[in-house]
């Protein structure tokens, strides 16, 4: 027995039925300030419940605390349960490190559009040492549930819809926290989530129960969750919603025939908030202690809870036989082992000033600054508007209330960010534009409120508000003035911040309030407009498409993300990033997905809708660039292979622009026929690559087996067909550059 082994074996002979209950279970403990209102469904009394935690940690009754950031705070809580308690357990501090957590990148999907894995990876390690310092161990990230509908608010926590690209930035995020091991300085657990199939939820409401064939999960829904594991994932969490019928959080198939035996995932498994108790809600459990005897076994090893964690009920469970001391050591054994891997047995505390430290390091601004610039997609750019010539251009109107607000910059799932030292839109083409240059702002139209609060309200500044007197009538004629008095208008357009991420899904997708009007004014003034689209999803720019020459998708691009957004619009930086998803023209288009299988007259397209085009406003993967990039000499090194075969797909990249500038390489590749119809196109390689002006590069990739498998919901297991493939390699999913190669049976 190792020193490790022995430690936990020892620790588990020690231990009574419920200090095991304790260990495998997480509370939440909320810094909310006194008095702050709660939403019902939270069940949560604010001044009772911090004195009820630390009660607990006493007892020995948590293993895990969720949502405390301070390392003061930390420290306290540590001493609690290491202290105060005979076996000195010290505890798991985790937390939602999404998107950074005192320097705030863009939001995840943002992220992916970079499609730069190496960016993706630096900038989740800078959220993983400011994590660290505080004394956090663990982050419930990355959130790599595959999105195929943008009413879904948490579209803007993953990577959008593809597997193939989800897997890749899940990877990046996976070794970004962890490094090449979470016990490291400066390293966290990462904890992949939501398994699975959460974003299949039934008309894009969050929460709402999912059908998914064996063929969607397994070639689409489960490749980010694989690779994350693959990539040596410490942590897994469970899904809220049911899966195919079954509850995720209950499913033994999913968390354990698939996750541990299929993909030999070794870490521990966190329900999602409450979830295991919401085995009762579903219909599944008949109580509190069935939902927890049914969780443990199918295999979540640790309940996250807010009030009245199920898991107590473990040890009448375990005295009624209805769970066995087996699965429920081997849960303590796993959570035991990840706080020895996390060194915790030898240094529970941080240190504070450490922290401090950490979180200043302007380093990790810059990280947060290079990733806005490398996130934002260029989706319109007539007549080369972009870039602006800043030592030509006299004035600039900045238009719309998203312009000058820290709080949306930096768009949800953020908690401990600096508003100091958030850099707006407005404040970004301000410090960029010098002396020469006048800059005027107006809001133009009041903030939309949501329709219904948001579960983030409670949080100071969550919800915004309209400066106080506003007039909107006075403003938008302001801010149609001030455009028509200038020489170029950027307009702001969005969602704020709330309208999007967790239990913030969509009936639509239009510009909320007056937004579209305030930009048909703009645009009626004859002054050149630029759109900046803040958001998390697609929105329906269909009138902005025919009328406005320049639109760049900023996204929530964080804490310096105004700066960024200034050297994109004056040129010092080309935007190269692509899309993660395809953009509908209209919410009546979802679900629309670029990899669809062919069926009845695919080429009859007006038959489809008779109303809209069943083509999308943009493809998947696309985003322009100031460069110019041809593609030529598209070749196969080998005509054919036998199944088990690579062949090695080349093409040369040319950027016949003057000026520097990044392209983002993408392969796609489609079987003929076979053992199933396969999707019209599959992205099965990418690159993004720095050209300078008028460079050529040759960019090879490799298709292998592990590219041509699939799922077959025939066989129920993988298939390599003997088939024709036709490959495409350029600029977005519609590339029309091919060629062919053939696969022969051996
Ligand atoms: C979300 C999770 C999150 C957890 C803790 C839940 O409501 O679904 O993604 O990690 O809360 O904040």
């Amino acid at each position: 027995m190792g020193t490790t082994e022995a430690q936990v074996e020892e620790l588990i002979a020690q231990m009574t039925p419920a200090e095991k209950a304790g260990q495998l279970t997480q509370y939440f403990y909320f810094g909310l300030p006194a008095g702050a209102e709660t939403e019902p469904a939270l069940g949560l009394d604010v001044e009772r419940h911090p004195r009820m935690v630390e009660s607990v940690l006493q007892e020995g009754g948590a293993g895990s605390l969720l949502f405390v950031t301070d390392p003061t705070e930390i420290n306290r809580l540590q001493r609690l349960a290491v202290e105060g308690h005979r076996l000195g357990i010290p505890l798991l501090f985790g937390f939602d490190v999404v998107h950074g957590l005192r320097t705030i990148l863009p939001v995840p999907i943002a992220m992916a559009a970079s499609w730069d894995p190496g960016l993706i990876e630096r900038a989740q390690s800078v959220a993983a040492r400011e994590a660290r310092a505080v004394g956090i161990h663990w982050a419930f990230a990355p959130m790599v549930d595959i999105a195929r509908d943008p009413r879904w608010g948490r579209i803007v926590e993953g990577a959008g819809e593809d597997p193939y690209l989800g897997a890749a930035v899940a990877v990046a995020q996976v070794r970004g926290f962890q490094g090449r091991e979470p016990g490291a300085p400066g390293r966290i657990i990462a904890g992949p989530k939501h398994l699975a199939g959460y974003g299949a939820a039934l008309g894009g409401r969050d929460y709402d129960e999912v059908s998914l064939s064996d063929s969607d999960l397994w070639n689409v829904y489960f490749p980010p969750f694989e690779a994350a594991v693959d990539a040596g994932a410490g942590n897994v969490m469970t899904a809220y919603m049911s899966l195919n019928g079954i509850p995720a959080t209950g499913n033994r198939w999913l968390l354990t025939d698939v996750l541990r035996d299929a993909w030999g995932f070794e870490g521990f498994v966190v329900s999602d908030a409450n979830a295991v108790r919401n085995l009762v809600t579903h219909g599944f459990a008949a109580d509190p202690s069935d939902a927890a005897a049914r969780a443990i076994g199918a295999g979540v090893d640790m309940e996250m809870a807010i009030v009245d964690p199920a898991y107590e009920h473990l040890p009448e469970a375990l005295e009624s036989g209805a769970t066995t001391q087996q699965a429920v050591d081997a849960s303590v054994r796993r959570v035991l082992e990840a706080k020895i891997r996390m060194g915790l047995f030898d240094t529970p505390y941080v240190e504070e000033d450490h922290a401090r430290e950490v979180l200043t390091d302007p380093a990790h601004r810059e990280v947060a600054r290079v990733a806005a610039e490398r996130a934002a997609v260029l989706l319109r750019n007539e007549g080369g508007l972009l870039p602006l010539d800043g030592d030509k251009l006299g004035s600039i109107a900045v238009i719309g209330p998203l312009a000058d607000s820290k709080r949306d910059t930096l768009g949800p799932w953020v908690f401990d960010h600096d508003l100091d030292e958030t850099v707006t839109v407005l404040e970004g083409i301000r410090a960029r534009a010098g002396e020469g240059l006048r800059v005027a702002h107006a809001r133009g139209v009041r903030v939309v409120q949501r329709v219904f609060p948001s579960m983030f309200d409670m949080f100071g500044g969550n919800a915004p508000d309209d400066p106080e007197g506003f007039d909107e009538e006075a403003e938008f004629k302001r801010a149609v003035d001030l455009a028509r008095g200038a020489e170029v208008a950027v307009v702001v357009v969005g969602e704020w911040q709330n309208m999007i991420g967790e239990a913030a899904s969509r009936s639509s997708l239009e510009l909320p309030g007056r937004q579209l009007e305030l930009v048909q004014a703009v645009v009626g003034t004859g002054t050149p407009v630029v759109l900046l689209v803040m958001n998390g999803r697609p929105l329906d720019l269909r009138w902005a498409v025919e009328h406005v020459p320049a639109i760049l998708d900023i996204w929530y691009p964080g804490t310096r993300g105004g700066a960024a957004v200034a050297n994109l619009l004056f040129g010092d930086v080309s935007p190269g990033g692509k899309l993660p998803f395809t953009w509908p023209r209209t919410v009546g288009q979802v679900p629309m997905v670029y990899a669809h299988t062919r069926s009845h007259e695919p080429e009859n397209q007006p038959r489809r809708y008779w109303d809209e085009s069943s083509t999308p406003l943009f493809p998947f993967g696309h985003g322009l660039s100031y460069g110019r990039f041809e593609y030529a000499d598209l070749a196969v090194d080998q005509p054919a292979i036998v199944t088990t075969g690579t062949v090695t797909v080349s093409v040369e990249v040319t950027n016949t622009a003057d000026r520097e500038a990044d392209e983002v390489v993408q392969l796609y590749l489609h079987q003929r026929h076979g053992a199933a119809s396969r999707p019209v196109r599959e992205l099965k390689g990418f690159r993004r690559v720095t050209l300078a002006a008028g460079e050529s590069r040759t960019v090879r990739f490799r298709v292998g087996p592990k590219e041509r498998r699939y799922w077959n919901a025939a066989v129920r297991d993988w298939v390599t067909d003997s088939s024709s493939f036709d490959v495409w390699v350029g600029a977005d999913s519609t590339a029309p550059l091919a060629t062919v190669f053939e696969v022969k049976a051996e």
